[in-house]
């Protein structure tokens, strides 16, 4: 496994590539959800490939005050689970960007909802890390998981309206055996909030029951999945909505390609979900 720490030599190993590359960019504390990605990314990539995977904590897309800071950073477990999985090239670049950098790549529309009205900037840190990554590395794919719906959707509108000449693929999401999504931010969580987590999941299972028997009603659906989060004592609901899964926007009744998407903090820590209903 080749590893490359800055961006000038990612770009010249770029530019002297002759075989298939396909990217996943991630930002560390690689856990089973990322390893599924890495598996996709072979399967895109072909034997002969190039699977790259990225490990940048950027700190574009933390608002002030959140956790850039404690964002774990296990380096070297990371570099190590990356070469048992196969991969080709693991890019942790310390040299991102300047400190003076002025220009941003910001998407418009898609961004406005859900975690970016949560977390403003959010997303603009996103999409300028991710197009940077894509210029610096070339691949001919890049792997996201469908746990970030709304990532997903941006990145794909970025890709379309900036003509980047990349596949996008999405991969479902991986989930422990409770229903708790996979996720970097889940070993903030003590013992008792770990168990208090996995009503995400059961209220959008909930939700999706109702749904499948009939119920129309996005507010109806909205306070079941309200009560649900309610019985958990330490979380606290940032949003729920249930969107159209393309152009995020929110539904009134429920119809097809309709999603849940939420974000739920148990005690401190932030947790997001969405599952599909339709
Ligand atoms: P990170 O949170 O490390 O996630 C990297 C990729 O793994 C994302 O595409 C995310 O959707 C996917 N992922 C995380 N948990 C998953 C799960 N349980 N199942 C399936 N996929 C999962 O998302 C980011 O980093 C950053 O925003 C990044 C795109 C790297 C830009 O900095």
């Amino acid at each position: 496994m080749k590893i490359i720490e800055t961006v000038g030599e990612v770009q010249a190993d770029a530019r002297e590539r002759t075989s298939r590359s396909v990217l996943v960019p991630t930002m560390g504390a690689l856990h089973r959800g990322h390893l599924e990605l890495v598996r996709v990314a072979r399967e895109h990539a072909g034997k002969d490939g190039e699977v790259a995977v990225s490990i940048f904590v950027n700190p574009l897309q933390f608002e002030p005050g959140s956790d850039f800071e404690k964002y774990p950073r296990p380096e070297s477990v990371d570099e190590n689970v990356c070469r048992d999985a196969g991969v080709n090239l693991l890019f942790r670049p310390n040299d991102m960007y300047f400190d003076d950098r002025s220009v941003y790549v910001e998407e418009t529309a898609l961004s406005a909802g859900l975690c970016g009205a949560a977390r403003p900037g959010h997303f603009r840190g996103v999409c300028t890390v991710v197009a940077k990554l894509f210029n610096l590395l070339a691949p001919d794919a890049a792997v996201f998981g469908e746990k970030d719906h709304q990532q997903l959707a941006i990145i794909r509108r970025m890709v379309r309206d900036l003509n980047f000449p990349i596949e996008i693929i999405g991969v479902p999401t991986v989930r422990e055996a409770d229903g708790l999504a996979l996720s970097s931010r889940n070993q903030y969580l003590n013992a008792d909030e770990r168990a208090q987590a996995t009503v995400l999941y059961r209220a959008m299972t909930r939700v999706k029951e109702l749904a499948d028997g009939g119920q129309k009603s996005v507010g109806e659906l909205i306070d079941v999945a309200k009560g649900v989060i309610a019985s958990a004592k330490s979380a606290r609901v940032d949003y729920i909505s249930i969107v159209d899964a393309d152009n995020l926007q929110p539904l009134g009744v429920l119809q097809p390609n309709a999603v849940i998407a939420l974000a739920v903090f148990v005690g401190k820590t932030r947790l997001i979900d969405n599952l599909r209903l339709w």
